[in-house]
């Protein structure tokens, strides 16, 4: 049996640990052609010692051993591969993602800025060279496996487990320190993701997500607080019935799916669902004026062109100065939202504009983070 060959960009993160630890339990069925770290080349180099990559890139490159040294672009260029998963955060997984899509490879997409900036590029661009993109995210992974026939869905229901604040109060939330922020109650991810999982950015940067990858209208798009974290989303079909995807609250899952689609296999799966065990399953209405940053996800989805990227820039430049301790959690948002009122969208863009949008936003967001200090 030819085992699958793939490529990991960002193999030293929360997600790329994760997929080394799925596939050191499908080891007969994959062959690891790169790996890729940012900063932390001490965990690459120990990664490499184990899985043995032909290739390897880091920052700094020049600590990287055991391995051939190569770059992202040429990782993304390299037709050895059968699937690349895209696991770095940020911006930097875009041009990569582009470059693999137009060799014809599958990606198995964690990045999620690469949809959110580039959706419409990147989803036609995937069509046209039959390049699958198979979603890791639990909530559009969960959407994947519950399509059967995407012209009969009505509806997408994404869960949100609500993040740590879910029932504390306003003045608790304006003065959450970093570390109350970063407590996720279901989820152990990267801290940019679990801070944006607390103000419920993260859900609606997954809403347009969702918009692209499923070809469905926003107002078809709703989202669903459900604490537990078990419904990980759900499809209502024309004729009414809902159709959700279940499981245990681990990245390992929808990880392996998207890395051995269509295939199934046991691979990570430590023990069996139990109903009984879980005992309760609540949902509830999201809290509109409280989470604010999901109502202006849904409308800088739905203006569209360069309004999401204006979005996800101010966004995360926010939440890097909440995390270096410099704003306070609602200044991310209150920064977000000016940053969105004064942008006038552009539309039909190139990934060169996307680019230069995105770093224009960033600047203007550093000077207004600079006057709230
Ligand atoms: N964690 C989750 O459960 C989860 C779920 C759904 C979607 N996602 C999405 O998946 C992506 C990764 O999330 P994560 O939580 O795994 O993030 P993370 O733990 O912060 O890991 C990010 C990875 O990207 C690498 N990286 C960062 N900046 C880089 C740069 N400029 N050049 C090269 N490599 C760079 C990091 O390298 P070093 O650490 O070596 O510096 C690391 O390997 C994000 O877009 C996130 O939104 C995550």
């Amino acid at each position: 049996m030819r085992r699958r060959r793939i490529s990991i960009l960002g193999s030293t993160g929360s997600i790329g640990r994760q997929s080394l630890e799925v596939i050191e339990k499908l080891a007969d069925r994959f062959e690891i052609i790169a790996l890729s770290a940012g900063n932390n080349t001490e965990l690459l180099n120990q990664q490499i010692r184990k899985f043995r990559p032909k290739y390897a890139c880091a920052n700094n490159i020049n600590e990287v051993e055991g391995a051939e040294h190569t770059s992202l672009e040429e990782i993304c260029s390299n037709k050895e591969n059968d699937i690349i998963l895209v696991a770095v955060s940020g911006k930097i997984g875009l041009k990569p993602t582009i470059t693999a899509i137009n060799n014809g490879i599958d990606i198995a997409l964690a990045n999620k800025e690469t949809l959110v900036m580039a959706g419409d590029i990147v989803m036609s661009l995937a069509k046209a060279q039959k390049a699958n993109i198979i979603p890791v995210d639990s909530e559009h992974c969960a959407i994947h496996q519950c399509i059967k026939d995407a012209s009969q869905v009505d509806k997408l229901i994404i869960t949100a487990s609500g993040g740590p604040f879910l029932h504390k109060t306003i003045d608790i939330m304006k003065n959450a320190t970093v570390e109350e922020t970063l407590q996720h109650p279901r989820w152990n991810m990267g801290k940019k993701i679990t801070v944006d999982s607390a103000t419920l950015m993260n859900k609606g940067l997954e809403v347009i997500e969702a918009h692209h990858l499923f070809n469905m209208d926003y107002d078809k798009i709703e989202v669903v607080v459900h604490p537990q974290s078990v419904v990980h989303s759900a499809i209502e079909y024309i004729d009414g019935s809902v159709v959700a995807q279940l499981g245990i609250p681990s990245m390992h899952i929808p990880i392996q799916y998207a890395i051995t689609y269509p295939a199934r296999y046991e691979g990570i799966k430590s023990r069996s669902f139990s109903f009984c065990e879980i005992a309760r399953l609540d949902f509830e209405t999201p809290n509109w004026s409280k989470f604010k940053a999901l109502k202006l996800a849904y409308e800088c989805g739905k203006t569209g062109g360069s309004m999401p990227i204006c979005l996800n820039a101010a966004n995360e430049e926010a939440v890097f100065s909440f995390l270096d301790g410099k704003i306070k959690l609602f200044d991310i948002i209150d920064t977000a939202c000016k940053m969105v009122e004064e942008h006038k969208p552009v539309f039909e863009l190139s990934v060169d504009d996307i680019f230069e949008i995105d770093n224009e936003v960033r600047i203007k967001t550093k000077e207004k983070l600079l006057r709230l200090r």
